[in-house]
């Protein structure tokens, strides 16, 4: 299991106040710097967190894997093929979410992944993930898609609103991963994970490689350097 940090976040906090700063290129390298073995950044159509030039730059600076997540679009396919990351991970994106709600439904998209969107990508050597809930129906159509690796949507677990039904979800995690390894595909994992339900997943649901973590991390990060922070500051202003 190794972890890859998704840095949108960074670039949110940045461009709540049109700065340069902070900026998620930087924040990517102290990731790799302490052990993170990739980065993941969504560049959505909106452009509302991560930025073209961040995708470049993004490109020049991670020395692990680079994971590219996008909706299926023309516009992000063109993209993609010229970054060339290690991995795209493909997820639903709806205009209004405040973040991705949820896997893909294999169903609607199928005729248009097999039709349009993988054949984009063939002979790139790019690996292919898709997002997907821990449904049986999705997992069979994305393994007759020939995608490499399914990235499962750990969100409905990280949420679940008491115990029975995070064992629900935990037990159809397990499931999911027994199937996609079986399957001869890779089993990737993200959404939602934080300090306190990663243990759990990490221990009870196998086969477990590329695990993908933003929001929880990052908002970790700003208390675990604040009181560096605020003693920088305050050594300044007592050596007046
Ligand atoms: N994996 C996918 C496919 C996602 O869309 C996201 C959110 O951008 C993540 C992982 C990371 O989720 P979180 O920010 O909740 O850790």
């Amino acid at each position: 299991m190794q972890l890859l940090v998704n840095i949108d976040h960074v670039a949110t906090l940045r461009n709540a106040r049109g700065e340069g700063y902070p900026d998620p290129v930087e924040a990517s390298t102290v990731c790799e710097d302490a052990g993170a073995a990739g980065i993941v950044f969504h560049l959505r159509s909106d452009r509302r967190h991560i930025r073209d030039e961040d995708v470049y730059r993004l490109k020049k600076s991670v020395k692990g894997i680079l994971d590219f997540e996008m909706a299926a679009t023309d516009e992000m396919i063109r993209i993609c093929r010229e970054i060339e990351p290690e991995l795209c991970t493909l997820v639903p994106e709806g205009r209004e979410e405040l973040t991705t709600e949820g896997g893909l439904n294999m169903k609607h998209v199928y005729d248009d992944f097999a039709n349009r969107v993988f054949p984009a990508f063939e002979g790139t050597g790019i690996e292919m993930s898709l997002f997907l809930d821990p449904n049986p129906h999705d997992i069979e159509l994305a393994h007759k898609l020939g995608t490499d690796t399914i990235e499962l949507h750990t969100g409905t677990f990280a949420n679940a609103p008491d115990a029975e039904s995070r064992k629900k979800e935990l037990e159809r995690l397990q499931k999911g991963a027994e199937l996609i390894y079986q399957a001869g595909m890779k089993v990737n994992a993200g959404h939602g994970l934080n300090l306190d339900n990663l243990p759990v997943l990490a221990r009870e649901v196998p086969y477990l490689e590329d695990i993908s973590i933003g929001h929880a991390l990052v908002s970790k990060a700003l208390f675990w350097g604040l009181e560096r922070t605020v003693k920088e500051y305050l050594k300044i202003m007592n050596a007046r």
